[in-house]
Parts: structure tokens; C-alpha cells; sequence
């Protein structure tokens, strides 16, 4: 396994994607243990494009519950449908948002956060939205396609 990640700082986006995503997958497989895969996706997309807050949150019952993350504290519990993450988890689909301010029912954990994408990890057996990853910034209008796909392949590795 590796243990630091190595990308090249001035790389675009994409490029910094192609660099990292690979190391991800290595970190993770052959690992059965979730919590240290979520925690050490986390800490790797934290470290590579400075975003103010990564994490997941996980279905437990009938809420999202904060699970790793990188980052200011946040909010433990989300119910389905609320913000942004409980919208990504009801409708299944990602989200992006450019603009936080401007999304009606947006949890605000840090008044940092301008815009925000979430993506939800499916399981592969039921299809069933098991959790979210949430990445927040600190700047406007940050996130777009590139982010969204690259972030949906690294989700798919997870053995959900
Ligand atoms: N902003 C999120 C809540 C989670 S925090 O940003 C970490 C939302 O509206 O779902």
C-alpha cells in the first residue's frame, strides 16, 4: 500500500483526477475494512485539492450519519430529503451546487462553504443509495462534471 499520495500540484483538475484516482484504488484494495476506506479516500481528496470539508455520510435507520471525514466538525444526522446531501440520498442522483446560498434548505456546518457537490454511493447488491460523499468549498461555483465523474469512479471500488 502506498503511504503518502503523490500528485502534480500544477496539473489540471482532470489531470490531477487521473493522478490521483489510481492511487485510491491501491490504497483501498484489497481492504475489507469501510471505515478506513472512507476515511483514507477523505483524507486523499483533502490533501490533493485543499477542499474545505470531505466526508461521507452513511444510511442508518432512517437518517444520513456523519461517517469519515475531513475537515470542520459537522452535522450528525440528516434526515432524507433535507440539504443537499438528504436531496442527493432521496433522489439518488448527484448534486452540484454553485452556489450554496441559493439552495433552498442548504445545512450550513461552516458559514466557510460556498458551493458544494454530493454524490451517492450505491450498493452493488441492492442498488439502494448506502451513503454520500460530500465535498465543500470554500469558493464559488467549484464543482462541475469532471469532479462528478471522477468522484463516481472512486466510489464504484467501494465493496458496498
Ligand atoms: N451542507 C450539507 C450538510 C453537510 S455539511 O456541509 C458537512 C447539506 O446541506 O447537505
Amino acid at each position: 500500500m502506498a503511504e503518502s499520495i503523490v500528485v502534480d500540484s500544477t496539473a489540471s483538475k482532470q489531470e490531477k483526477y487521473d493522478q490521483l484516482i489510481p492511487q485510491i484504488l491501491a490504497l483501498i484494495e484489497g481492504e475489507p475494512d469501510l471505515i478506513a476506506n472512507l476515511a483514507n479516500i477523505s483524507a486523499a481528496l483533502k490533501e490533493t485539492f485543499s477542499f474545505l470539508w470531505v466526508g461521507f455520510y452513511w444510511v442508518k435507520d432512517r437518517d444520513l450519519v456523519l461517517g469519515p471525514f475531513q475537515g470542520p466538525v459537522a452535522c450528525t444526522r440528516i434526515s432524507m430529503g433535507r440539504g443537499v446531501c438528504g436531496t442527493a440520498w432521496k433522489n439518488g442522483q448527484t448534486l452540484i451546487v454553485p452556489d450554496v446560498e441559493k439552495f433552498p434548505d442548504h445545512i450550513a456546518c461552516s458559514s466557510l462553504s460556498r458551493s458544494e457537490i454530493v454524490v451517492p454511493v450505491f450498493s452493488r447488491k441492492s442498488k439502494a443509495v448506502v451513503g454520500v460523499l460530500d465535498v465543500d468549498s470554500e469558493h464559488l461555483d467549484h464543482f462541475d462534471e469532471v469532479d462528478a465523474c471522477a468522484l463516481a469512479r472512486i466510489l464504484l471500488a467501494l465493496d458496498v
